[in-house]
């Protein structure tokens, strides 16, 4: 039987694109309330989340992890044995929205044999009209529709669900207050993810995201210190600070910069700090010094280039040419000669000649990158760049993508002989997902590195001597010194 649809609020790109600079974030300091009626009927019933995508939706999983159990709800990583099941979602390329689509559709067979179960879809892919109009009327199967603004009213949504027995929906378009103190369960007891702010201004043509996670908008620095305060008494050995573009940091309130911040980070003696992401177009030169300064933030820097061609980062709306690109690099590289840059690079974005492509190429050659995470170009709905000819035929992409990433793994291999006979810090996450009698972690410019070690060492930095270098992995062994 078809349920009815209550819809509290569903999203509107249009809303969600105008920033409004004169008004402030405000900060909500009040944790979640929860309904005792709402505590009773869920104590001890499970949940499961599937996340997709990058490290700013896993941190919001932990945040919604910590709501659940503060509900009364249990953990659980076997989905047939859920009470509520909650797709976390991407939709900043195709591929990760056809994913989500058939994990819903594969639902539909749990929800026919247990009606009682939530189904709850969050996420970036729920702050599109299309996606939530074609989810309240092609898959019945989901409960709950709510977005990247409203976590914290999660109790009040699920409550909802139970008593009215309808769906429901309630997707804001407006990035709202930040709210501060909410609970959550963290994925590690070592390593954390620690927002410094939220949304994105840069509105590259060819990206969703700052439609669906809002203004830029920064935590207050105090705030952010008490939590990597709390992190470190806990005794978490490394934080990745989180922003789609964290040098922006502080712009939108009277506070600290980010090299500022990071410096006052630096000083609570962290051992390791990283920080993701990073536009070169306003990655200061404080910046660059901070980062030389303080041995425990670690020199890996995440550059992303996106084109090296000037018309192609024209269109793209980089705000830097390819030649100012290549002078902050060679900046970095002189003030920070171990530095491992890394980046991101879309091919196939339109008007993409094969002149262009080379460009990206030679700038790639000229680079010589750690790693770099490489993709298709795939138009968003919504997007400045999806109204542009998409006129390059997707086996020329293709074969783009394939000797782009040649020319990456080249380099990444040279890269990593670099490290034959040398020993490294690890910090060590567990055993290997291939082999349970080898350790794993990283190194602290981010190169996982594979050892025969104690597993009691997880969580601890370990020095590891490197004996042989893969493409993607080092192999080693440990050692004293
Ligand atoms: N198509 C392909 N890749 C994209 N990215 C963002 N939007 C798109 C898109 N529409 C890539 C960019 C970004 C990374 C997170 O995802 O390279 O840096
Ligand atoms: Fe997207 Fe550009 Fe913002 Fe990164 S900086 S999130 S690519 S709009």
């Amino acid at each position: 039987m078809k349920k009815f649809v209550k819809v509290l609020s569903s999203p509107n790109m249009k809303a969600a694109a105008q920033r409004n600079m004169d008004v402030l974030p405000q900060y909500q300091y009040q944790s979640v309330v929860i309904d005792e009626y709402l505590k009773t009927a869920m104590k001890g019933k499970k949940y499961f989340i599937r996340t997709y995508g990058c490290q700013g939706n896993l941190r919001d999983s932990e945040v919604i992890a910590g709501i659940l159990e503060k509900i009364g709800y249990v953990l659980t990583d076997d989905v047939m044995s859920a009470d509520i099941i909650l797709l976390n979602t991407c939709c900043v390329r195709e591929n990760a929205e056809k994913k989500v689509f058939g994990e819903i559709g594969s639902l539909k067979s749990l929800k026919q044999k247990n009606p009682d179960l939530i189904i709850g879809v969050c996420g970036c892919m729920v702050q599109q009209e299309h996606i939530v109009s074609t989810i309240l009327s092609k898959y019945q199967q989901v409960d709950l529709l709510f977005g990247t603004h409203n976590i914290h009213q999660l109790p009040m949504l699920i409550q909802e669900v139970l008593t009215s027995n309808q769906r429901i929906c309630n997707v804001l378009s407006n990035q709202g207050d930040i709210q501060e103190d909410l609970p959550s369960c963290r994925a590690s007891s070592f390593k954390a993810w620690v927002n410094i702010m939220y949304g994105c201004n840069k509105f590259c043509t060819y990206c969703i995201v700052p439609y669906t996670r809002g203004k830029e908008r920064s935590r207050r620095s105090i705030d952010i210190l008490n939590e990597i305060k709390e992190l470190k008494a806990l005794g978490y050995k490394e934080v990745t600070l989180l922003g789609q573009n964290v040098n922006a940091y502080g712009k939108d309130i009277e506070d600290l910069t980010f090299p500022e911040l990071l410096e006052q980070i630096a000083l609570i003696g962290i051992e390791r700090i990283r920080f993701t992401t990073s536009h070169p177009w306003d990655f200061s030169d404080e910046l660059i010094d901070v980062i030389a300064k303080y041995d425990n933030i670690m020199n890996h820097i995440q550059l992303p280039v996106q084109a090296g061609d000037n018309e192609i980062l024209r269109l793209m709306g980089r705000r830097y040419s390819r030649e100012q690109y290549l002078t902050l690099v060679e900046k970095i590289k002189t003030k920070i000669p171990t530095a491992s840059i890394t980046t991101d690079i879309i091919v196939g974005f339109p008007n993409e000649s094969e002149e262009a492509f080379n460009n990206t190429l030679s700038l790639c050659e000229i680079v010589k990158y750690d790693s770099a995470f490489t993709f298709i170009y795939s138009p968003r709905v919504g997007t400045p760049a999806a109204k542009m000819k998409d006129n390059v035929l997707m086996e020329t992409k293709k074969q783009r993508f394939n000797k782009l990433t040649a020319v990456i793994a080249k380099y990444e291999l040279e890269k990593y002989k670099t490290f034959e006979n040398k020993v490294v810090k690890v910090l060590v996450e567990g055993p290997s997902k291939k082999n349970s009698e080898i350790l794993s972690g990283y190194t602290e410019d981010m190169k996982l590195v594979n050892f025969k070690g104690d597993i009691s060492k997880v969580g601890q930095i370990v020095n590891v001597k490197i004996t042989k270098a893969k493409t993607f992995t080092l192999e080693g062994e440990e050692v004293d010194q």
